[in-house]
């Protein structure tokens, strides 16, 4: 197994270009060289197919971060891009709307629990403040209730750490809940509080019916509850979340995993609440009905219902976690690592005794990359990851396992790292 850097000469040559002018250079910071160990790991990428991507430099990597989040499928692939292209040749945005924009949401009623009416859009965080928006017209309450990530706008990153150019009026507005902490909603439920947005599961395992009791408690405050899917939608069931626990949400949001990498966006809810949108509530935006991710949207919808991919996502995930966890015991390693999260999104986890976090992550990150393996802590699963990439990852762990070992129990780790040490996952909350 190859265990040498991979030249990275022409990904460092574009990031001095870049920095002249780029402030920061990335727009999507879980891509940017923070996340991905400087000095050490690519920073920009050519091209990409099924479960593989290649580098400036020309270098192979077996990927698990999948554009974080939206390539459900794999990259480049063809049922999808069929789709693209065959639309392409019709026009992208028009100047009336588009039969597809009608045909898709017939196709998110059909799948999506709660979607009773349907709203497109572009990015998550439209979605998620459209939600919000309608939530607080509909209650005419004023307090929101956060409770995960949800996005770069003022009434979310208003409680976290980064909130320079918010206005303290609108932070105020704000509180945050604590995930399968029933106290802490309890706590929240104020007579002003319109809605309860969260990701009903990053990691951790819903307990004691957390999901349920928080339903129902928002219900008899009169609070909305709004499902935040960008990670579950698509992958842990197709309908998200709401279908994998049968719990129905007021509203939900969807993004990500979509359209396999194309740009798009659904607000999902109650008809009583989204026909406030044909009124008094203005949420508009000129590539909402943009054809081409329509028609990609439609062609994932198909292959994951055909296929059955969140089935797969699940298969596949769980062969990567339960041969990890065989790993760890085969080379007594459970003191220092662990694996968790569901299997179509799992996390690798380094205990305190292990050491610093940043710097195993860095450590194991590096030794990924000499192997061919873009990483960055989980696996996000993909229907192009086959057999033989889980193979393949599980050979990596195992090839590295010993040293690493050896590493952490002389407390030595930081001296083995050729590039910079990473910097946190932004997940910052103050409160
Ligand atoms: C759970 C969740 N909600 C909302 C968003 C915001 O989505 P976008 O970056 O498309 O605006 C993200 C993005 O990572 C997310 O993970």
């Amino acid at each position: 197994m190859n265990s040498k850097l991979p030249t990275i000469t022409k990904s460092l040559a574009m990031y001095e270009r870049a920095k002249k002018l780029m402030h920061p250079i990335t727009q999507t910071l879980a891509k940017g060289p923070g996340q991905f160990t400087f000095g050490v790991s690519p920073i920009y990428i050519e091209r990409a197919k099924g479960s593989k991507i290649w580098d400036v430099d020309g270098n192979e990597y077996l990927d698990y971060c999948m554009g974080i989040g939206p390539i459900s499928l794999g990259y480049a692939y063809d049922k999808v891009d069929n789709a693209i292209k065959e639309q392409l040749e019709k026009g992208i945005t028009f100047s009336l709307m588009h039969r597809l924009e009608l045909e898709v949401a017939e196709k998110l009623h059909e799948i999506i629990p709660n979607a009773e009416s349907i709203r497109i859009s572009k990015q998550g965080a439209d979605v998620c403040s459209a939600a919000v928006r309608i939530a607080r017209a509909f209650t005419k309450r004023s307090t929101v209730a956060v409770c995960g990530y949800h996005g770069w706008h003022d009434w979310y990153i208003g409680t976290t750490t980064r909130d320079a150019g918010i206005p303290q009026q609108i932070k105020d507005l704000t509180v945050s809940i604590k995930y399968n902490d029933i106290e802490s909603v309890r706590a929240a439920m104020t007579a002003d509080l319109a809605c309860v947005i969260l990701e009903p599961i990053v990691f951790e395992e819903p307990k004691h019916n957390f999901l349920q009791e928080l339903a129902e408690i928002c219900k008899a405050n009169g609070t909305l509850l709004i499902f935040d899917e960008m990670w579950t939608g698509f992958r842990l069931a197709l309908g998200g979340a709401q279908e994998y626990f049968n719990v129905k949400p007021d509203l939900a949001v969807y993004s990500k995993a979509c359209a396999n990498g194309m740009p798009v966006a659904f607000l999902t809810g109650r008809d009583d609440v989204m026909s406030l949108f044909e009124t008094d509530v203005f949420y508009f935006t000129t590539f909402g009905g943009e054809a081409l991710s329509l028609a990609a949207t439609l062609a994932t919808i198909d292959e994951m219902q055909s296929k059955n991919v969140p089935q797969y996502l699940a298969t596949q995930g769980q062969k990567i976690k339960d041969g990890f966890n065989a790993l760890l015991e085969k080379h007594q390693m459970q003191d220092y690592i662990s694996i968790g999260g569901y299997p179509c999104r799992s996390i690798v986890n380094f205990s305190e005794k292990a050491g610093d976090g940043l710097v195993l992550k860095t450590y194991l990150q590096q030794e990924m990359i000499k192997r061919g393996i873009l990483w960055s802590s989980f696996h996000n699963m993909c229907f192009s990851h086959s057999d033989a990439d889980v193979q393949f990852t599980l050979d990596a762990y195992n090839d590295i396992f010993p040293t690493f070992k050896t590493l952490i129990e002389s407390k030595i780790v930081e001296s083995a790292l050729q590039g910079a040490v990473l910097e946190p996952v932004f997940r910052k909350l103050k409160f």
